[in-house]
C-alpha cells in the first residue's frame, strides 16, 4: 500500500513537472539561439522572421511595454506592421519614420531577410 503510494507520488510528479516544463515553454518559446542570417533557415515568420523581431524588438515591443503602442510579439501584430509599411521604413531609418531599432540599424542580411519575407507575401 505504501509503495503504491510512493509510486502514485512520482507519477504525480512527473506530470506536474511536465506541466510546468509545457508552461515554461510557452512563456520563452524563443529559448535557444537561431542566427536569422543563417542561410539554410526559411524565410518564414516561424523559422526565421520571429527570431530578428525577437533579439532585436520584442524587449520594446511587447504587451506589457508597447513603444508606439506597437506591439510585434505574434505572427499577427508583425503582419500588420509589414502590410502597412511602418516597419520595413523604420528598420530602413526612412525620413518622417522612427528608426527602428532606435540605436543601431539591423544587419544588412537581417532586412533583406524580412525585406524577402514582404515580397514572398508574409509565409508563416
Ligand atoms: C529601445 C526600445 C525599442 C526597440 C529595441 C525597438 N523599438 Fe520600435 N519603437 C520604440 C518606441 C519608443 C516607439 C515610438 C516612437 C518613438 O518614440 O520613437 C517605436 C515605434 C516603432 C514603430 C512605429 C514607427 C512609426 O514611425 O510609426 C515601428 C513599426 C517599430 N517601432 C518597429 C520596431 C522594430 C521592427 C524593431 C526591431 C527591429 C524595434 N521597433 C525596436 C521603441 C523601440
Amino acid at each position: 500500500m505504501k509503495r503504491r503510494f510512493i509510486y502514485f507520488f512520482l507519477g504525480l510528479v512527473i506530470v506536474v513537472s511536465g506541466c510546468y516544463y509545457d508552461s515554461v515553454e510557452a512563456l520563452h518559446p524563443l529559448d535557444g539561439y537561431v542566427n536569422p542570417c543563417d542561410s539554410t533557415l526559411q524565410t518564414t515568420y516561424s523559422s526565421a522572421i520571429k527570431y530578428i523581431i525577437s533579439y532585436n524588438c520584442i524587449s520594446c515591443h511587447n504587451s506589457s511595454y508597447a513603444g508606439g503602442n506597437v506591439t510585434l510579439d505574434s505572427y499577427d501584430q508583425v503582419k500588420l506592421y509589414a502590410s502597412n509599411g511602418k516597419l520595413m521604413n523604420s528598420i530602413l531609418r526612412n525620413s518622417g519614420y522612427n528608426p527602428m531599432p532606435p540605436t543601431q540599424a539591423l544587419a544588412t542580411c537581417q532586412t533583406t531577410r524580412i525585406q524577402q519575407w514582404i515580397t514572398n507575401n508574409y509565409p508563416q
